[in-house]
């Protein structure tokens, strides 16, 4: 059985490098394609080489455009080597424009399509890796989930219950691998928040943007204020001319690579956030998160974890800091099967899949 592995942007190579170590532990024959969809060599390259992935076997080079033209290209360029290649599965990842496209070209030439990370749901169609999930989920012939809420969203969907694998969470398998390499960095305050803020839902709405940045630069005048950019974010932090320069500036870095962004994590105060993965990842290592959105798909990290939900309230935000800082934290316990195995689970099934595609 010949496996094919499409990633494409910077939170699917985690989830990948588990399941395919995991793959090549069983001896599963497998090859990699990358989209190009993230392309600067500290949105890729440099994951790539932390997390041991091998160098994809093809580089679609898709780059960045408007979603419909970046979508479109991937699936173009994605038909022709699935067509070469003809393998027996595709995986894919997450909820990335990258994902959907790959799952649809498969689709469409008939080759099964297992989603790593099915079933999440904001139920806000306004983001765009809602529209991702619902589609790939709807299309994909083995679901693989996170957590049990992801389970009864699929089911609800009518999607054929034998289908649907409950696994765990491979992200957190990558960090517990990496954990023990996760020291505090050197020179790093003694409490800090650390900040990511990318959606376009935050970062594409100028007045927003500026809000939540005066915010930002307030809270730093009495905890400091880490914040790797991306690139999307910076590029709206240049339109609208943002200039920090009083007295406790924020700490503006450029995007970390997977093991700094790690150590920053786990060593901080409290992180401030719009990302999927950082809610899990705070989750797991007991860190207080505060989400700067309406919504999560990823809801146990609110009912297990440590993550509260804020809304677009920068009153709120101020609040929650505030109370973090004086002490009174949210508690989290564990989340069932986010254990540093859940690769294997899903190794364990397609092993499974493979054994009887062999016997028949
Ligand atoms: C994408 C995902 C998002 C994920 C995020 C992680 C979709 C719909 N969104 O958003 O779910 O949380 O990745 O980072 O797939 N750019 C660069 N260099 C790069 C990549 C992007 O400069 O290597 C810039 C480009 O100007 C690009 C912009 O960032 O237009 C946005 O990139 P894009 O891949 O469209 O989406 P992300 O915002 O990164």
């Amino acid at each position: 059985m010949k496996i094919l592995h499409v990633v494409g942007a910077r939170p699917n190579f985690m989830k990948a490098a588990a399941v395919m170590r995991a793959f090549s532990r069983r001896g599963l024959t497998q090859s990699l394609v990358h989209t190009g969809q993230h392309y600067d060599g500290n949105m890729s390259d440099i994951f790539f080489q932390q997390l041991d992935l091998p160098t994809p076997d093809v580089n679609l080079g898709v780059g960045s455009g408007t979603h419909v033209a970046q979508t479109a290209e991937i699936m173009l360029r994605l038909e022709a080597v699935l067509t070469e290649r003809s393998p027996d599965l595709v995986i894919v990842y997450g909820d990335v424009n990258s994902t959907v496209a790959g799952a649809l070209v498969a689709s469409k030439l008939r080759i099964p399509v297992a989603h790593v990370e099915a079933g999440l749901r904001s139920y806000d169609r306004s983001m765009p890796e809602e529209v991702n999930r619902v589609l790939t989920d709807s299309i994909a012939d083995l679901l693989f989930t996170p957590s049990s809420d992801a389970n009864e969203n699929l089911l609800r969907e009518g999607i054929d219950p034998t289908a649907i694998h409950l696994v765990g969470n491979v992200m957190v398998d990558t960090l517990v691998s990496l954990l023990p390499r996760a020291t505090r960095p050197a020179g790093i305050p003694d409490r800090y928040a650390l900040v990511t803020m990318h959606r376009p839902s935050n970062v594409d709405d100028l007045p927003w943007l500026t809000q939540m940045l005066i915010t930002l630069r307030d809270i730093s005048r009495h905890l400091p204020v880490l914040f790797p950019v991306h690139p999307r974010t910076r590029q709206k932090m240049a339109s609208i001319g943002w200039d920090d320069t009083g007295d406790r500036p924020l700490r503006l870095l450029d995007p970390m690579p997977y093991l700094g962004f790690l150590r920053l994590q786990r060593y901080a105060t409290l992180v401030i956030t719009d990302s999927g993965g950082i809610q899990e990842e705070t989750t797991f290592l007991g860190v207080p998160c505060l989400t700067v959105r309406d919504n999560t798909e990823r809801p146990v990290t609110v009912s297990l974890g440590t993550n509260i939900v804020i809304g677009r309230d920068m009153g709120v935000l101020k609040r929650e800091v505030n109370k973090i800082v004086l002490g009174h934290v949210k508690e989290g316990t564990s989340v069932p099967l986010w254990d540093g195995h859940a690769a294997e689970r899903i190794a364990d099934v397609i092993a499974g899949k493979t054994a009887i595609a062999a016997s028949a």
